[in-house]
């Protein structure tokens, strides 16, 4: 698992920091690896697809490698399910519907979820690892932020479902059937339990396809489902790539689709789906801006803008990837920013001290750095963290841009990487109106310590979170979803949970 780092040539002295100011080591103050051990993680060789409550050989007798993406070594063979195979899933999770699932109370359905929530808390370390080993994030991101949320979607939605008729007082409610749900690489159980835990507790019953380059969570969340005896054919996971998520998703006995991924293949689902009684939901990329106004606590700004942007390598669809500040302020923020950016480390994401850790895929690393070649190309300045790079695997040091107008393709496209690109602005409004001259509208970030400058720009910017002091915060009560080209529907909430039912 050892990664081999050059050295770190020419590097930026750490800020100073409480007591270890006094200790003054130099080249010292790198942290000795601590790298979270994988033993007591087991990956099977082989996965088959989780279909009526067994574990199949994909009738298309093919199976793909998923890989960690720090590495490049195999982690497991998966099966890559053709259109049979989704058939027989959404048989299976039709016949469980009729049979158990759309029969049974709110409160048993909320037993066997509360048992999904518990069983992922149990086993919160093992999915951790193996989350950071298919994906390439930080352990410190998995262990703290994608585990807890995971559990914390299915406690919050096994809590729901005995409650339904209070969520929509007065109206008739009723499930939909079957859902069939695909989902993205960026956070992979998390996306899981974003799209399972609502299904089920409204009383639907789930075909989930995860992203060909990280199923091993969503293969062990089946296994945990399978521990839960949940009736079989309640939830299935079929594994495999683009086509099979077109097979789920154009299934004519599937009820409810349900979509987070790139923009384009989000409107290929809707053309594809058009005309038929499918319900759809969509969370697609993003732009967001970031905007920090001179008032704002310009440290604490300049952890958010990181945390924005650099977390998860930049693998998230509501990124602040535009940073848009107050023109009195920018010399000082992009100070700040280069030397907190130093200070970051990039490497083994299963060292607990790494804060960046490796891009997702190499395709994903290719389309970083065609968007990174454009932005110099257009005569942007870039500026990139001094991190040394592993020699094995993918990976791409925190960057930001300046000097970019708003037409050029780096304030303008999805980079879906740690790449920054900051704007300035003089007035409120002109914030306003750059931070909504974009096709996407996911979420927006306000920096300042006037509370009712954040409520004014929280009524303009059309995007459908907005984050006050802070970014990239989560929470399963919290409606989450888009504007225009960044989709339709919510996760989360009370709203969340009609994406699910039907509302009369
Ligand atoms: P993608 O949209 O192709 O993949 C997302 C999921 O959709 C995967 O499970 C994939 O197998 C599935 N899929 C692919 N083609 C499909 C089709 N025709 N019908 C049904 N399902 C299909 O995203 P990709 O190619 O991995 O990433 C490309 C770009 O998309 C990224 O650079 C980023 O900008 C954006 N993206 C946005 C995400 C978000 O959370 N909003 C997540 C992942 C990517
Ligand atoms: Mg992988």
């Amino acid at each position: 698992m050892a990664h081999t780092m050059t050295k770190r040539e020419g590097e930026a002295a750490p800020p100073s920091r409480g007591a270890i100011v006094a200790l003054d080591f130099g080249k010292a103050w790198d942290y000795a690896a601590a790298p979270e051990s994988p033993d007591h993680v087991s990956i099977d060789p082989k996965y088959g697809l989780f279909i009526g409550g067994r574990w199949v050989t994909p009738r298309s007798g093919r199976f793909f490698p998923t890989i960690n993406p720090s590495t490049e070594e195999v982690l497991a063979e998966v099966a890559d399910a053709n259109a049979q195979d989704v058939d027989d899933a959404v048989r299976a999770a039709r016949e469980a519907y009729d049979k158990y699932w759309s029969r049974m109370r709110g409160a048993d359905r909320a037993k066997y979820i509360f048992r999904i929530a518990r069983a992922i808390q149990e086993k919160a370390r093992e999915l951790a690892i193996v989350e950071s080993m298919d994906g390439g994030k930080p352990i410190k991101e998995s262990r703290d932020i994608d585990l807890p949320l995971a559990a914390a979607h299915f406690f919050y939605h096994a809590g729901w479902a005995d409650k339904l008729d209070y969520a929509f007082h007065g109206r008739r409610i009723r499930s939909l059937g079957v859902a069939g749900q695909i989902i993205p690489w960026n956070f992979p159980l998390l996306m899981a339990a974003w799209k399972i835990a609502p299904a089920l507790a409204c009383g639907n019953t789930v075909v989930l396809k995860p992203a060909e380059t990280t199923p091993l969570t969503a293969l062990l969340l089946a296994k945990i489902i399978e521990e839960a005896e949940l009736p079989p054919g309640v939830v299935n996971i079929v594994t495999g790539g683009g086509e099979t998520g077109a097979a789920l998703a154009i299934h004519p006995d599937v009820n409810k689709v349900a979509f987070t991924g790139s923009t384009s293949v989000g409107k290929r689902i809707q053309r594809a789906i058009a005309g038929t009684h499918k319900r759809l939901s969509l969370e697609l990329g993003g732009k967001a801006a970031n905007i920090v106004f001179a008032d704002a606590p310009i440290d604490q700004a300049v952890d958010g803008i990181v945390n924005g942007i650099y977390f998860n390598q930049g693998h998230v669809c509501c990124a602040g990837s535009r940073l848009l500040v107050e023109e009195s302020v920018h010399d000082v923020i992009v100070k700040k920013l280069r030397d907190r950016m130093a200070t970051l480390r990039m490497g083994s994401p299963l060292d607990k001290n790494t804060d960046v850790g490796a891009i997702n895929s190499k395709a994903q690393l290719a389309r970083i750095r065609e968007l990174v070649a454009a932005g110099e190309e257009e005569g942007c300045e870039r500026y990139s963290a001094p991190c040394p790079v592993p020699e094995k695997g993918y990976w791409f040091p925190p960057t930001f841009f300046t000097g970019a107008s708003m037409s050029s393709r780096i304030a303008r496209e999805e980079i879906f990487g740690p790449v920054l690109t900051i704007l300035t602005f003089r007035t409120p409004d002109e914030a306003v109106e750059k931070a909504n001259n974009t096709s996407y509208g996911l979420s927006a970030g306000v920096w300042t310590d006037k509370g009712a400058k954040i409520f004014y720009m929280a009524t303009k910017l059309k995007a459908g979170v907005i984050w006050g002091n802070t970014f990239n915060k989560f929470d399963p009560t919290s409606p989450f979803g888009g504007y225009k080209e960044s989709g339709f529907g919510r996760e989360g909430g009370r709203q969340g949970l009609a994406a699910y039912l039907g509302v009369e």
